[in-house]
């Protein structure tokens, strides 16, 4: 997709569809070369609820089609520029499904960093379809060839070409993530995804990239990823992406991201309108790559460290079992109370391989339960940490971004839940109760206290069950945005 900056006349304006954000009541701010081509009529069937789409045909001129897109009232619990990535996404998805392939937005008013970069990122993320198995691809067109941004008579400074740029930059990893995300288990096995990293790895000579296979993992005592990977005859793999940036580093922060290529469950084998989608256990994996790629092509000022342990979780004569009692690269004994606690065992290796590095920070993103989906829903991640102030930046990540999170409480009320009775500690907490702390619970004992951890539980979020006005069905990408806005908070 091709962007540019209009800021001459409207009537210079040559475009297949001008799309208009509008709030609700309030079409009479238009300027009146606009307002001249939208009859009196449209005026009247239009009253800018949010998401709510009028499309004009304006009859002469260069612009073929208007687009009214409403915002809202602004009254409800959305701020102004999350109603503005919807209004955006919807009239994206809209012009996308008429086949439309040169399209522009309106941004007389609002012509500032963050409205252009939310401009450029929704309407390149939002027609997303995951097609490439598909011999007849589906009408819609997948992404625009071309994008104005139309705001007459402004003046173009710096910060807006970086936002623009910064959009391009962040909507193509948010896509990648959703392909990597989608692609079905037999197509994307560990040893393909330690291909796709390094593939990412070679586009930008800041990247490192190094991948253990199994010879490695055993001599490096990944102990807990290896028990995992033992009921599949796919190689398991430990994918590190390092970004190096050409100053010297103002920090060090590591991504840890769960790679589970599919999850059957293993002996404790999930139900069977459990298991289908279950491909997608590896969206914190592919959230953690694609956030890594985009700190070396922001050249932001801090290493970065992707780390993502990789194996299938399958059924099979070497399948690890329910009580089996297996070892860690920290050095601690699990005992193995459930075999579908998959995750928890493969991030525990993962986080303390993260510790080699000695961090700043460490964060692990993972679709680790299923209760995340009971206590919040799709719309937000669990987080949990064991240091205060890494929250709260991770908070205000989440709330610019747009991919919003929820505190849950991690303290020794729920730790007792992971105590064992034959081993250091127990892969399960108790029964139904608060599945996702006692997730977070596990995780700690694998991060040294010293080192400020913090949890994000994409359980609910990565994986959709029907699409948003500016996500699809399916894997989401989500957490791509949250992370990249942490990584630039430290800046
Ligand atoms: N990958 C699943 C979690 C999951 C389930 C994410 C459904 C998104 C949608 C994970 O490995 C798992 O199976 N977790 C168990 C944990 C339990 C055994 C403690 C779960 O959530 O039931
Ligand atoms: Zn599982
Ligand atoms: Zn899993």
């Amino acid at each position: 997709m091709t962007v540019t900056i209009e800021t001459s006349e409207l009537k210079a304006l040559q475009t297949e569809a001008l799309i208009i954000p509008v709030p609700e009541g309030r079409d009479d701010l238009l300027p009146a070369t606009l307002n001249r081509l939208i009859p009196k009529a449209a005026h009247q069937s239009f009253a800018g609820k949010a998401e709510e789409i009028l499309v004009v045909f304006p009859g002469k001129g260069a612009i073929e089609r208007i687009v009214l897109v409403g915002l809202g009232d602004g009254s409800g619990s959305r701020d102004a520029l999350e109603l503005f990535r919807r209004a955006i996404g919807a009239a994206a998805k809209h012009v996308a499904r008429l086949k439309l392939s040169n399209i522009s937005i309106y941004l007389g008013g609002i012509f500032e960093p963050d409205y252009i970069y939310e401009s450029v990122l929704t309407a390149e993320i939002a027609p997303y379809a995951y097609d490439r198995h598909r011999t007849v691809k589906p009408e819609a067109v997948r992404s625009f060839d071309e994008l104005k941004l139309v705001a007459p008579e402004v003046r173009v400074s710096a910060e807006h070409r970086s936002a623009l740029q910064r959009a391009g930059i962040v909507a193509e990893a948010v896509n990648r993530a959703r392909d990597l995300i989608n692609t079905p288990g037999n197509h994307l096995t560990p040893s393909r995804f330690a291909d796709e990293a390094r593939s990412i790895a070679s586009e930008h000579p800041t990247l490192d990239i190094q991948v253990f296979g199994r010879d490695e993992l055993r001599k490096r005592k990944f102990e807990a990823l290896l028990a995992v990977s033992q009921g599949s005859s796919e190689e398991p793999q430990l994918i590190t992406l390092t970004y190096t940036p050409a100053v010297k580093p103002t920090k060090t922060i590591a991504l840890v991201g769960k790679g589970v290529t599919f999850d059957t469950g293993g002996v404790n084998l999930k139900p069977r309108n459990h298991m289908a989608g279950m491909h997608m256990d590896m969206a914190g994996g592919a959230v953690v790559l694609a956030a890594v790629g985009v700190a070396a092509a922001l050249e932001l000022p801090i290493k970065v460290i992707g780390i993502v342990p990789t194996t299938e979780n399958m059924l099979g004569g070497g399948s690890f079992r329910p009580s089996d009692v297996i070892g860690s690269r920290a050095g601690k004994t699990i005992e193995v109370a459930d075999t579908d606690a998959e995750g928890r065992l493969i991030l525990a290796d993962g986080l303390d391989w993260a510790r080699e590095f000695k961090p700043d920070a460490v964060l692990d993103i993972a679709t680790l339960t299923g209760a995340t989906i009971v206590a919040l829903g799709e719309d937000r991640a669990s987080v949990m940490g064991n240091n205060e102030q890494l929250i709260e930046q991770l908070e205000a990540a989440a709330e610019t971004s747009g991919e919003r999170i929820w505190p849950l409480p991690l303290d020794d009320d729920y730790r007792a839940q992971v105590k064992s009775e034959f081993a250091d500690v127990r892969n399960l907490g108790e029964g139904m109760q608060a599945g996702t702390i006692a997730g977070g619970a596990f995780l700690e004992l694998f991060v040294p206290k010293n080192i400020p951890w913090a949890h994000i539980d994409i359980g609910g979020t990565a994986m959709r069950s029907k699409a948003g006005p500016y996500w699809p069905k399916h894997g989401s990408g989500w957490g791509v945005k949250l992370l990249v806005e942490y990584l630039r908070s430290l800046v």
